[in-house]
């Protein structure tokens, strides 16, 4: 029997992740400017991995928001390209006339950003964008547009902030590479 050594190495430190949310919160602050009687400015969630980013976006944000969660699946073992994907839990609230940003840990392929996007959009938001800490551009399948991106990272194994190996990991303060385990 073999076994694996997990070596984990950081990719993005605690403090580039801190400042560059900050940048984020300040940009989206800008670009949704508040009015009175505006509805919250409504950051969706993809479950799991996009909830530290969304908890620390959203206390950068210099306006109301409200939170919102959608969780999805993949079909099968060759999601990636299959392209398959299944809701496992919905938005609770309805998102007519509201300003959406949906708010991702990762984009690879593109896949499930885009499937949610198509999803979404059929429910008549007043504007629909996305929100995603990490791009990994080398892998995207689909040419989906990403509003706000918080590092373009090499196609590696990460984990860290949200992003998990068999669901360890994902309280790490930073983003580290994973090495020695099959992915
Ligand atoms: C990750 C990530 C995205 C998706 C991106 O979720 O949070 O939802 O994969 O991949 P794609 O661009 O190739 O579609 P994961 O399946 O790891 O679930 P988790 O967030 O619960 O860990």
């Amino acid at each position: 029997m073999t076994r694996e050594i997990e070596q984990v190495e950081t990719l993005i430190s605690a403090q580039q992740i801190q400042d560059r949310v900050e940048e984020l919160g300040r940009r989206i602050t800008a670009d949704y400017p508040e009015r009175m009687g505006d509805p919250p400015l409504l950051l969706a969630g993809v479950l799991k991995g996009s909830i530290v980013f969304l908890a620390d976006l959203a206390r950068a944000i210099r306006r109301h928001v409200s939170f919102d969660f959608l969780g999805v699946s993949s079909y099968g073992s060759s999601t990636e390209s299959s392209g398959e994907i299944r809701l496992t839990k919905d938005l609770d609230g309805e998102i007519e006339g509201l300003d959406v940003l949906l708010v991702e840990d990762i984009v690879d392929t593109g896949l499930t950003i885009e499937w949610l996007s198509n999803h979404l959009r059929r429910r008549n938001p007043k504007s629909l964008r996305v929100a995603t800490l990490l791009d990994k551009p080398s892998r995207r399948l689909r040419p989906v547009p990403l509003a706000y991106v918080g590092f373009e990272i090499p196609d590696e194994f990460v984990v860290g902030y949200g992003l998990d190996y068999a669901q360890r990991y994902r309280n790490r303060p930073d983003i580290a590479v994973l090495r020695g385990v099959s992915t």
